[in-house]
């Protein structure tokens, strides 16, 4: 530690930061643009000018930016400096000069990171009166508004979605004061974390356009803290809520997870929720009609789906809760596993490699501290979308060793880039087809699935004898072998998305091979493709597959089924679903949105969807986390959990505590919930800012007495403004807010140093302990017809996820369904380009996507919205032209294929 003095005071630093990071950290205000505390500094926008002495006797001191200064012992500055306050006032003056001063009309008025450093500056005349320099706007596609002329050129925008999040298309063009940034030519934005931008931005610049479209201001949304159930990765975000509609989510720092950033799918894919089509009464079936049941009373039939016969079908997108209360109804032997049973299989491979001793999973912050990485046939940046942002971070780290044995502060952003140039920690990518996080790949091998697993094996085989042999002499395996163990945090990762068990077994076999090699734990990542796929599967029965269930159906051994929240037909073939749920005497679904399934039900029962209740749910990691509720639902829709509770009562802590009693690995999951007995005067904390209007106005079209509100006895948080104010050492941080920071940067006054723990201190609790040791897996090796084409799955971050697919914003950037080929196996087949084929024969259609870069006799198929019965496909598939009209230009959301096309 160093010892630094500021204003007179002195403070314990750390030496390794600057100056500004540590006057952050130390909870002094000191205005800030360019700098971000995860870009890095580069000295752009010289606001956090402060006045440095030599020493005790130097009376003069200069001016020195604080955030390219490093915190070094002995250091003695002044925030407080008249000389560096008036610098201060003079830059944001000068950077405001074209400013619109538009804050009544802009959204990111009241949230404003440039109204809060103008007035912490304390600029409040503007001199200037001459033209100002206006810009025309771009359409950035559906995601994102343009509005130019708010820039005040600190380039976080560009820093972080070329140098942060790999984009190609948003840069900063011109010069002087007409620097412009944005596309070259207008269209959609391209990158997979593009909503960023809108929390990055100190302006309003880019502003979230779905959240225009229904604005509100920031303190009139009531919001809490929530988990987004996009994929498996579990990051921490606030939605908020207005009028009965969920208007937006912005991320909501997690120092172990998603830090200060979300990806698209979960920043936009939650609309949904606000869909006219949602399910919002009980209906039972009558005939072939669906009635619904009045008011206040129960579906008669519900009674019945208790005792023999009945079975219960779990889901990987329900939480804890519901699944837990699923299983109590039905009994333990008659809850099943609510996903295919090859992805069942590879779950509970994934689960035991998780109570292995010899791995450790690491959070999404240690992916970034990895420094050589190998990535064995999983599409990251679809299937965990958070993931893939972070092993761009993890490729820096080369980046940082440099700086390190050159004296460059690794804070130094610009430095240390020019000093690395290209120079990154390797990153080898193992995959059917190009992904997008190959432009930073050190290696990529691109081969079909079987050939995969020979590869991955033979690296394993090549850091340690004692791993199975694969079957590869390729010079890439020695090299991938060889970064591995050199490095001094390697990282495996694979998944269960693709559905091939071989992957996922050679990856513990190379993390094996390292761990014996090393002799210390081995970071192995395996991600899952749905938000609580690992808390679901937790807790069914190893032997309870869904297939197990379906049989059970159609051959009368169970008569009646509850479904919960669950589309079947994503997870078992069509055939197999219908068959099953033909013959059952009763299926009784309870779900959110209509789907194929709820089809099927003779009794549906609405339930509440993500922002609705409150809840659990277990990422990829085995981290448990606690996600609030925002706001009611004002239909008939509960939680599902009350649909299959007793008399559909009870207390969400209670089944909570149940849970934690009852079932095995789940006892911590009681640690999440917060104690209102320790909260200051059992006071809870208020879903709604203390700034929040208009309650009287809210309703005045029906009545103008301000109504009471609801009162929540469910949780520790309430329905109003009332409770313990936004204070650093509140239990639960609803919202981040600080005396005069109202934007996102306030985050800084609840950690407990720049990018630490929050002072709140919850990241979630661990279920799974790690007290096994296990050995070398022998590889799976699915019997490959020589016949068709290598089945090879495909994701997309925009559609593969059921229910954000659902929510209309994401679908415009949605992709139909497609098969990509070789040019060679196109020509030999006659395809071209946008073709619409068949697959086996006529039953599954798709449209031809030419690759370079996949491997002869392989096909990447992408199933689309649940377009193709993927659990029909063999391992192999038969391609065929089917007469018709050239797609190609026609595939909706096609620029995502496009890009993959283009861009590798
Ligand atoms: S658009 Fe926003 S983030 Fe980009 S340079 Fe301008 S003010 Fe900074
Ligand atoms: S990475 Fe997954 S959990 Fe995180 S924001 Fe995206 S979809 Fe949600
Ligand atoms: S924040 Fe220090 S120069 Fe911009």
């Amino acid at each position: 530690m160093a010892e630094v003095v500021i204003d007179g005071i002195a403070y314990e630093v750390n030496p390794d930061n600057n100056l500004l990071q540590e006057c952050l950290s130390q909870g002094l205000d000191l205005p800030y643009f360019c700098w971000h505390p995860c870009m890095g500094s580069v000295g752009a926008c010289r606001q956090c000018a402060v006045k440095q002495y030599r020493d005790a006797d130097d009376k003069d001191g200069i001016l020195v930016m604080a955030c390219m200064t490093p915190a070094t012992d002995g250091a003695i500055i002044s925030i407080e400096d008249p000389q560096a306050k008036d610098m201060r006032e003079k830059v944001i003056e000068s950077l405001m000069i074209s400013h619109p001063h538009d804050c009544p009309v802009c959204e990111e008025g009241g949230e404003c990171h440039l109204q809060d450093m103008t007035l912490m500056s304390g600029h409040n005349y503007r001199r200037y009166d001459k033209k100002k320099v206006t810009h025309r706007n771009q359409y950035l596609g559906p995601f994102i508004n343009h509005e130019m002329n708010r820039c005040i050129t600190c380039y976080r925008c560009v820093r972080f979605y070329d140098d942060y999040a790999g984009g190609t298309d948003l840069s900063a063009q011109a010069s002087h004061h007409h620097t412009y940034f944005g596309r070259y030519d207008e269209g959609v934005l391209e990158s997979e974390f593009s909503g960023n931008l809108v929390e990055v931005c100190p302006t309003g610049v880019f502003t979230d356009k779905a959240f225009s479209e229904n604005y509100t201001r920031k303190w009139d949304l009531q919001v809490a803290p929530s988990v987004c159930t996009g994929c498996s990765v579990g990051c921490n975000t606030t939605p908020g809520e207005r009028y009965g509609s969920l208007r937006r989510i912005v991320n909501r720092y997690n120092s172990e997870i998603n830090g200060y950033f979300i990806c698209d799918r979960g920043r936009f894919g939650f609309d949904y929720v606000n869909s006219e089509d949602r399910i919002q009464v009980p209906l039972v079936a009558n005939g072939s009609d669906m009635e619904e049941v009045p008011a206040g009373e129960l579906p008669p039939a519900i009674e019945s789906y208790k005792g023999a016969g009945v079975i219960g079908i779990a889901s990987p997108r329900a939480s804890n809760e519901s699944n837990f209360a699923l299983r109590c109804l039905v009994g333990h032997e008659n809850f099943y596993s609510g996903i295919s049973d090859i992805e069942h299989e590879a779950t509970q491979l994934i689960l035991s490699l998780a109570r292995d001793s010899a791995f450790n999973t690491p959070s999404v912050r240690e992916i970034e501290k990895a420094d050589a990485i190998v990535v064995v046939g999983e599409d990251i940046t679809n299937v965990a979308p958070r993931i893939a942002l972070a092993l761009r971070q993890s490729v820096r780290n080369k980046a940082k060793e440099l700086a390190g044995g050159c004296n460059i502060p690794i804070w130094q952003d610009a430095a240390v880039k020019e000093l690395a140039q290209h120079d990154r920690s390797p990153l080898a990518i193992l995959s059917s087809y190009a992904t997008r996080l190959d432009d930073v790949a050190s290696d990529v091998v691109i081969d079909s699935p079987s050939k995969l697993t020979s590869i991955g094996s033979a690296i394993a085989s090549s850091i340690s004898d004692k791993a199975p042999s694969g079957n590869s002499n390729e010079g890439v395996v020695s090299r991938i072998a060889d970064q591995l163990v050199n490095a001094k945090h390697p990282l495996v990762i694979a998944g269960s998305s693709v559905g091939n068990i071989g992957l996922i077994q050679v990856a513990a076999n190379i993390a094996r091979a390292l761990n014996d090699k090393r002799n210390e734990a081995i970071d192995l990542c395996l991600v899952v493709p749905e938000v609580n796929t690992i808390g679901m599967s937790m807790l069914v029965n190893n032997c309870n597959t869904l297939g197990v269930a379906l049989d059970k159906l159609q051959s009368g051994a169970a008569s009646k089924v509850i479904v919960l929240e669950n589309d079947l037909y994503r997870h078992a073939s069509y055939t197999a679903v219908d068959a099953a749920l033909d013959k059952a005497d009763g299926v009784l679904v309870i779900d959110q949105m209509p789907t194929r399934t709820t089809a099927k039900a003779s009794t549906l029962l609405p339930s509440t969807s993500f922002s609705e209740h409150e809840a659990t749910y277990v990422n990829y990691e085995g981290r448990a986390q606690l996600s609030f509720q925002v706001h009611r639902n004002p239909t008939a829709a509960i939680p599902a959990w009350r649909w299959l509770s007793e008399q559909q009562r009870g207390n969400i802590d209670a089944l909570i505590n149940r849970c934690a009693e009852e079932a095995a690995n789940f006892e911590k999951l009681d640690d999440l919930l917060p104690d209102l007995n320790e909260f200051v005067a059992s006071m809870k904390i208020p879903r709604q800012s203390h700034r929040y209007s208009g309650r009287t106005a809210m309703k005045a079209n029906l009545n103008v007495h301000e109504p009471k509100q609801p009162v929540d006895d469910q949780s520790v948080m309430s329905f109003s403004m009332e409770g313990i104010p936004v204070t650093s050492d509140i239990p639960v941080l609803g919202a981040a807010w600080a005396p005069a920071w109202n934007s996102n940067q306030s985050i800084s006054k609840f950690q407990d140093e720049i990018n630490g723990e929050l002072k709140q201190g919850h990241t979630g609790e661990f279920l799974i302990e790690r007290n096994e040791s296990g050995d070398y897996l022998d590889i799976a090796t699915p019997n490959v017809s020589s016949n068709g084409l290598q089945l090879a799955i495909a994701y997309q971050i925009f559609g593969s996820d059921e229910l954000s697919a659902k929510a209309s914003t994401i679908q415009q950037r949605m992709t139909d369904a497609y098969v990509a080929i070789s040019p060679s196996d196109a020509q030999s087949l006659g395809l071209n380009q946008g073709d619409e084929v068949s697959i086996d024969g006529n039953r599954h259609v798709a449209v031809a996507c030419i690759r370079s870069k996949i491997k002869e006799g392989t096909a990447a198929v992408y199933c689309g919205d649940n377009d193709i019965d993927r659990h029909a496909l063999g391992t192999t598939i038969a391609l065929s032209k089917m007469v018709g009209e050239n797609l190609y230009r026609g595939i909706k959301g096609l620029i995502v294929s496009d890009l993959y096309e283009e861009s590798y």
